[in-house]
Parts: C-alpha cells; structure tokens; sequence
C-alpha cells in the first residue's frame, strides 16, 4: 500500500448567497465576519493555504517586478527550505513563480512557507531564506499540487489544512482532486458584481461539476449559514 503523507483538506470560506468571495462592502455585522474565524478553530487545523493574488492583497510585503520575475533558474534540483525554529502553525502561500516579496516569516503567529515552482531564480530563494521563510518546490510550470501537499505533510507535519481562497486555488485544488471537505459561511448577502471572484474558478472548459454531500447545516449569528459538504470521488 502507497503510504501518502497528504494532509485533510477543508476549503473554508464566506461567500454571498450568488457564491462569491470579494467580502468587501458587504452589509454584515462584525459578529457576522467573525463566524470566519470561529469556524476555522472548530477544526483545530495545523495550517492554511492561499493563492498568491489572495496574498498579495492581504498579507504580502510588496510584489517583485516583472524583470525579477522573468529572470528562471534552469539548472539542477534544489532542495526544499525548512527555516530552523519550532514552529507550529503554518500559512501557505502558492506563488508559482515567486512573484510576492515579503518582509517577515511570520502571518499572525504562522510560520510562513512559500510554494513556488522549479524555475524560480536562485536570488528570489536566497531572500526567502534570509527572512527565515521556507520554501517547497514542485512543478515546472505552474505548481504541482499532489506533490506540494505531499511535502507540506512531509516536512511540516501537517495534517488538516485549511484551503482558504480565493476562488483561482480554490478551483486548481478541485479539479486535482485535492479537496476532502467544503465548509462554506453563506452570508445573507446577494453580491451581484458579475466578474468578481466566485468559491471555485477555473478558467477554460476543463472542469466537470462536482457532486456533494451535505454533512450539516447550522445557524451562526447575523443570518450566516454554515454549510458543510463532503466532496464525493469521481
Ligand atoms: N470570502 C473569502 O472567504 C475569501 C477568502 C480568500 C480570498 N478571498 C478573495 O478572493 C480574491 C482573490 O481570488 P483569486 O481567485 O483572484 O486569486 P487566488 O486564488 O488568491 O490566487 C490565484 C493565483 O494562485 C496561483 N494559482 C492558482 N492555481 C494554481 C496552480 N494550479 N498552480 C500554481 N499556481 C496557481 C496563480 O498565481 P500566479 O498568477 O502568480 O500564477 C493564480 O493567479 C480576493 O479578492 C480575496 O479577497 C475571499
């Protein structure tokens, strides 16, 4: 049997009764916004992961340039970074191609670990080590993501993460078949911007419909429903 180091994966998220994830200028009470975090504790996860954009707008210290950017690494193998430190909680950030500068290793007590792919330049990973970030490598192109969630239960000790937005990661980790569970806060809240990031994005026409399981349904304060799915194999 293939022994698989592959931590639970629930994709938690709030979204508008249309299933879109852009929070800002919604009508709802900070009570309301807090049921994000009180639900993420419920599952006493050891870690949490974003896309890069996600990133980028809420965390990140800045953004490389594009020249920086452009600049790939072509030669041998390199080893996965794990920065010396007890660390218990983890953030995950998937930036492919190493685009986000940052200024600490640190999101709110998580020890930060950037996900980047093969081609990322020698300099943009000697800075993640001189901040203490540490690194996993996996994939040519955009991120191998089987093999990026095998190392983060590898070299971390991960066991249950928290898929955590936006839609773009969100979309790439289900169409893997990465995604265990689905819990969804559904606010009491119609959007309505067409355009704007939705719970699962995924560009062209390669994603098939998933069925789920409904595993419970519960009232939380100001109107927000948790919903809890299951994600059913294919
Ligand atoms: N309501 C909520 O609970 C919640 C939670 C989180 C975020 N959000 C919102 O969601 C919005 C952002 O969503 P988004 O969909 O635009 O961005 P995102 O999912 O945060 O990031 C997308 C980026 O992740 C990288 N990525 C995605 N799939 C990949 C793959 N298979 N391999 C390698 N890299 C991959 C790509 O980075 P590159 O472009 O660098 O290639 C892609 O552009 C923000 O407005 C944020 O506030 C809401």
């Amino acid at each position: 049997m293939t022994m698989t180091t592959r931590p639970r994966v629930i994709c938690h998220m709030l979204a508008s009764l249309d299933g879109r994830i852009v929070t800002e200028g919604w009508p709802l009470s900070p009570e309301g916004r807090r049921q994000y975090e009180l639900v993420h504790a419920t599952y006493e996860p050891d870690g949490w992961l974003c896309g890069r954009v996600t990133m980028q707008l809420h965390f990140a210290g800045g953004v490389r340039r594009d020249t920086e950017v452009a600049r790939e690494y072509g030669g041998a193998p390199r080893d996965d970074f794990v920065a010396p430190g007890d660390h218990e909680s983890f953030a995950f950030v998937v930036d492919p191609r190493g685009k986000l500068r940052w200024e600490s290793n640190d999101i709110d007590g998580d020890h930060l670990v950037a996900i980047c792919n093969e081609r990322v330049s020698d300099e943009y990973l000697s800075a993640l080590r001189e901040r203490g970030v540490s690194y996993i490598l996996a994939g040519t192109s955009d991120v191998d993501l089987p093999l990026a969630l095998d190392r983060i239960g590898a070299h971390f000790g991960v066991r249950t993460l928290m898929l955590e937005g936006g839609g773009g990661i969100n979309g790439s980790m289900l169409r893997a078949g990465l995604v265990d569970e689905i819990s969804v806060l559904v606010a009491p809240v119609v959007d309505g911007r067409v355009g704007t990031a939705a719970l699962f994005d995924v560009a062209g026409a390669s994603m098939s419909p998933r069925r789920l399981a409904l595993e419970s349904v519960e009232q939380r304060s100001d109107d927000v429903l948790w919903l809890r799915y299951r994600v059913e194999a294919t």
